[in-house]
């Protein structure tokens, strides 16, 4: 039964679609139901099947208040304070970016890489954010062990209950500190041969045309990759032959007109015996991977 003036639940995610249909967006059906399913703690099963009951009063205001804040251009993730990332829910929040579909990609080569030698494996996750790649590669390689490091003590927060979370936060070591020498001071000093990173890798220039949704809701941290936006890469090769153990395998997520720069960096540091890229889904280079 349903009061006078009560939506039904298929009624208020008509309005709901239409409301971000409106505000540009792409998939506005996928993003109404994905906020009340949010809201409402139920899957999309049960959406279905309930789509004739009332939408509860104290749900409707959220729904429209969440509506607001998608529409007005705050991502998705942000707002349902969850991302899937490699098959696993990540837990997010504005001091992280959100895990994109490509960052998968790394986790592949990783994967590919480490699986004939788990129990060897000392992985590094540098600028590890929500934690989203250093958590996906020790749910897969259960024999491995993991070291995390992010200069947002408030992103390593969410890292490690992230890590909490999937049941590996004893297999991952977490320090805030800026990439490789967030390690400079343990003792005996790590030494890794899977170095991962996803780092900020936007130029200054680029920074100030970025969509609207990224650049006033992502932090600056994560995307501000320098003047030419190699600066991170620079800098973490010029520290990685401090630490590492022979065989082994770096994999860095690139932008997508980068490729070549950092190739080209990479070929400069005499540590590696062979660099190639690897492209992304729409065939542009995504992912560099140098043997050392
Ligand atoms: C592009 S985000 C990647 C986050 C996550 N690894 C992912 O793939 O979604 C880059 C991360 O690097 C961190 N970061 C930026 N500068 C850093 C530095 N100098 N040392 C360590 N981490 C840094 C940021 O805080 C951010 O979490």
């Amino acid at each position: 039964m349903r009061s006078h003036g009560e939506v039904t639940i298929g009624e208020a995610l008509q309005r709901a679609s239409l409301c971000l249909r409106e505000a540009g967006l792409e998939r506005p059906r996928d993003e109404a139901e994905a906020l009340l399913m949010h809201l409402l703690g139920w899957g999309r099963l049960a959406l279905f099947l309930k789509r004739s009951a009332a939408l509860p009063g104290h749900i409707a205001g959220a729904f429209k208040a969440a509506l607001q804040r998608r529409a007005d251009g705050e991502p998705l993730a942000y707002i349902t304070g969850e991302k899937e990332f490699y098959g696993l829910s990540f837990a997010v929040n504005r001091a992280v970016l959100v895990p994109r579909p490509e960052t998968e990609l790394l986790v592949d080569a990783a994967l590919q890489w480490a699986r004939p030698r788990e129990e060897k494996i000392r992985g590094v996750d540098l600028g590890c954010g929500c934690g989203n790649i250093a958590v996906a590669l020790a749910c897969h390689l259960p024999e491995a062990a993991f070291f995390a490091a992010d200069l947002s003590p408030e992103a390593l927060q969410v890292a490690r209950a992230n890590a909490g979370r999937h049941g590996v936060r004893d297999r991952i070591r977490f320090e805030e500190g800026d990439y490789l020498d967030a390690f400079a001071g343990l003792q005996p000093p790590p030494r890794f041969n899977l170095v991962l990173s996803n780092p900020p890798y936007i130029s200054s220039g680029e920074l100030k045309i970025l969509p609207a949704a990224i650049r006033d809701y992502e932090p600056l941290l994560s995307l501000d990759g320098g003047p030419d936006g190699l600066a991170a890469y620079r800098r973490i090769l010029a520290r990685l032959p401090y630490f590492v153990k022979r065989p082994g395998l770096l994999v860095l997520e690139i932008g997508s007109t980068q490729g070549d720069a950092v190739l080209a960096l990479c070929r400069e540091q005499p540590l590696f015996h062979r660099v190639a890229l690897q492209k992304d889904y729409q065939g542009l280079p995504r992912i560099l991977t140098g043997l050392f």
